[in-house]
């Protein structure tokens, strides 16, 4: 099955990512938000990072101009009534992905494959909300997007062979390496990155270190190419509570309690490097 029309849906830093690499596969992707300044934003981020590509000379100005002719921002979700592959990109929360996928389940063809790129939230219940569950599956890019080799792809309980195999196919057409999955809190990668970037803040929150040092031991201590707390204001503290939450829930185990440090960041609309402020300062 060659999946030839997308929709992304979400433009924000993961969204923006998801419709640039489609794009640069040769796609035709419609770019969806709720969001006018979110499309305009995350297209514009598109066009820096291909800028910055065409001036290292690893694409020509008419290929930039070919990858962003292949994207187009619409604010109205039932442009998906002619799209094969639908990736929903919006933000970590269960009752604004399954309002989506309602609506998708009753916009999209019907042979149209609904992905999502939860970072933790469980597949299985997303399938359920719609009458095409075994054509429901997690397509989790990494971030940065462009950057990243890995897709983390989640089966659902009920996501068919065929709806796995063809998303396996697209994932290397990407030329982006998949690894399957099963549906449970956190799949692998949040399972095991989250409570080490938690840890990082309990460390910060009980006076161990300043958020520098803990950096700064990771990075340089471990190899890691970003310290947890750099990583977490990149990831954005509102997703990382978000995952810990469902971790926590999900396992019903104590020791993925979010640290109330965290809780208090994003109260305070501290999100990191998207709202300017988190464990670091943004210009
Ligand atoms: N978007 C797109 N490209 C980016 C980027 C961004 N935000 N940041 C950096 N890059 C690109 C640069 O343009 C550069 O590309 P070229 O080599 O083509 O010029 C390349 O990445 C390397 O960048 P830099 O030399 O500026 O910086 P670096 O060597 O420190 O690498 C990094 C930057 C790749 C982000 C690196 O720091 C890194 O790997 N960090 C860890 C990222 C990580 O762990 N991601 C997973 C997060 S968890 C997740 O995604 C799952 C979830 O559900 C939360
Ligand atoms: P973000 O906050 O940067 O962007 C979310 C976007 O969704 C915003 O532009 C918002 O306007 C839009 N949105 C909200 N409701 C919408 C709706 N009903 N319809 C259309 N658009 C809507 O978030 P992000 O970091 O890009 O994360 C998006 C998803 O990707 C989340 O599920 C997150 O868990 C997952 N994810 C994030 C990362 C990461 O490192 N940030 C990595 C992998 C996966």
């Amino acid at each position: 099955m060659t999946k030839k029309r997308m929709m992304v849906i979400g433009a924000g830093q993961m969204g923006s990512g998801i419709a640039q690499v489609f794009a640069q596969a040769g796609l035709e992707v419609k770019f969806n938000d709720i969001s006018e300044d979110a499309l305009i934003q995350g297209r514009k981020g598109i066009e820096n990072r291909l800028r910055r590509a065409v001036d290292k000379g690893r694409i020509t100005e008419a290929d930039m101009r070919d990858v962003l002719g292949r994207i187009t921002t619409t604010t109205d979700l039932k442009e998906a009534s002619d799209c094969d592959l639908i990736i929903e990109a919006v933000v970590e929360k269960m009752d604004v992905k399954t309002n989506v996928f309602r609506q998708l389940d009753e916009i999209a063809p019907e042979h149209a494959i609904l992905a999502t790129n939860t970072s933790s939230l469980p597949i299985t219940d997303i399938a359920a909300a719609t009458n095409r569950p075994s054509q429901v599956i997690g397509m989790h890019f990494m971030n940065p997007v462009p950057v990243m080799k890995l897709v983390e792809i989640i089966r659902a309980i009920q996501t068919s062979d065929a709806t796995y195999e063809a998303v396996e196919a697209m994932t290397v057409k990407l030329e982006k390496t998949p690894v399957e999955v099963e549906d449970f809190p956190g799949f692998v990668s949040n399972r095991i990155l989250m409570p080490m970037i938690n840890e990082a803040i309990y460390t910060v929150y009980e006076g161990v270190a300043t958020p520098e040092d803990v950096d700064a031991v990771m990075k340089l201590g471990m190899n890691h190419p970003m310290g947890p707390l750099t990583l977490a204001d990149f990831i954005g503290l509102d997703t990382c509570l978000s995952i810990m939450e469902v971790l926590h829930e999900g396992f019903g185990d104590s020791k993925y309690r979010p640290c109330p440090l965290l809780r208090k960041y994003v109260s305070a609309g501290w999100l990191g490097k998207k709202s300017g402020r988190g464990f670091y300062i943004y210009d």
